[in-house]
């Protein structure tokens, strides 16, 4: 099933928009049901920073699917969206008051706690409310992962999570308090991850501390959050329009050593969104330089800053040519010389007009768009609008 692009419907829409597939999304969340639900005990959380766009979000609540979030705007967004507070978590390093208020009067599931000074502000709130959270307690595996520096999480280097060194103190602190429960702990190595190796690494690590706080401590936590990251396919998108999420589940059945009753939790964002989701642009101009020709788009950085800010690849389309290809740089429209999608990539003849696809943009897009040079965010157009 790959996604399909309505072209002619499109041609009454203003450009840029971005343009959600709803049937792949469906087929593919239908999948991460299917397959995680092989496993006793494995629970998948929608990590919704992929995309908070409300209408996606109640598609993947009818799905059954829980909330990973780290704002208290993203707990809210998954309430509203008809999420259970009982399938969300919370991570974040910089958790406000406010945020933590929120998230406990809604009864969530589970906050994953990166820091002393924050265990003792929901100990606080707890508290006051007379009641008991439940935490889980992000640990920084110290694995390295084979993706972009800017988004690999589990150094010690890196701002998140609690570093091996400082667990057991970690741990004493929870306990110490009467208004939280420690549930479990709480991973995440980092995003578009295709290695299956980077998971069975964290896999190790994991069991490696299950002993050893079974062995110093005694300690045995009813819950594993492994966090997110499995990347897509952003080269060849309709060859791979859904990951493989049987052999991801089957690689942490494999390698990941569960106590008995133990719940695993995954948090999958990219994985369940970006291929159902495309930024639909017309090129405003071809423009011809000395040694290099353009097409200028109506799309912009500020549409999908991916490119500009991690040199992202995505594929773009010329939906409305089928002529010989030529070579383009791709760029927006944004004051910026980092406005550059593509550089010198083989695309069929253009002309001024023609509709394009930036594919593979359904998560990290929409959700990161921004209004520089007073640009309008773009719309969503979902395939059951049309
Ligand atoms: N859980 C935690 C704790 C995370 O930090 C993240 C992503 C996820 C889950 C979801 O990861 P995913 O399954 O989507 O890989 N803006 C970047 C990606 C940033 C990811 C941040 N954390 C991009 O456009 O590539």
């Amino acid at each position: 099933m790959k996604m399909q692009f309505p072209v002619e419907a499109f041609a009454s829409i203003e450009t840029p928009f971005y343009y959600y597939d709803v049937e792949l999304l469906k087929a593919t969340l239908e999948t991460v049901k299917q397959e995680a639900a092989k496993y006793e005990g494995f629970h998948v959380h929608y990590a919704i920073k992929a995309n908070f766009n409300p209408r996606l979000l109640e598609i993947v609540n009818a799905a059954g699917i829980g909330a990973d979030c780290v704002s208290g705007g993203e707990v809210r967004a998954a309430l509203d969206a008809g999420i259970p507070a009982s399938k969300v978590v919370f991570a974040g390093v910089g958790k406000t008051d406010k945020e933590i208020a929120l998230s406990l009067d809604a009864g969530i599931f589970c906050f994953n706690v990166e820091s002393v000074p924050e265990i003792e502000a929901i100990e606080r709130l707890a508290a006051e409310r007379g009641v008991v959270a439940r935490i889980a307690i992000r640990v920084n595996p110290n694995v390295g992962a084979h993706t972009h520096a800017n988004i690999t999480t589990g150094l010690a280097e890196n701002k998140f999570g609690v570093n091996y060194e400082q667990l057991d103190e970690v741990i004493d602190v929870v306990e110490s308090m009467p208004h939280l429960e420690l549930v479990g702990l709480h991973f995440h190595i980092g995003s578009q991850l295709l290695v299956m190796d980077d998971f069975i690494a964290l896999c190790c690590r994991i069991n490696e501390l299950q002993e050893l706080l079974y062995d110093t401590r005694g300690l045995v936590l009813p819950h594993i959050n492994v966090g997110g990251g499995l990347g897509i396919r952003y080269d060849f998108p309709d060859r791979y329009p859904i990951p493989d999420f049987e052999l991801y589940f089957a690689t942490y059945a494999n390698n990941l050593n569960r106590r008995p009753g133990q719940q695993v939790h995954f948090e999958l964002g990219r994985s369940l969104v970006a291929q159902c989701g495309a930024l639909i642009t017309r090129a405003t101009y071809i423009k011809k330089g000395t040694c290099k020709q353009f097409i200028i788009l109506d799309a912009g950085m500020n549409d999908l800053v991916r490119p500009a800010l991690y040199d992202a690849f995505h594929r773009v389309e010329n939906l409305m040519s089928t002529e010989a290809d030529e070579v383009y740089d791709v760029v927006g429209p944004v004051c910026e010389s980092s406005d550059v999608f593509c550089k010198d990539r083989r695309i069929p003849r253009t002309k001024r007009g023609d509709i394009m696809a930036i594919r593979s943009a359904g998560a990290y897009g929409e959700a990161m768009a921004f209004g520089y040079n007073c640009r309008e965010i773009p719309k969503a157009v979902l395939s059951t609008d049309i």
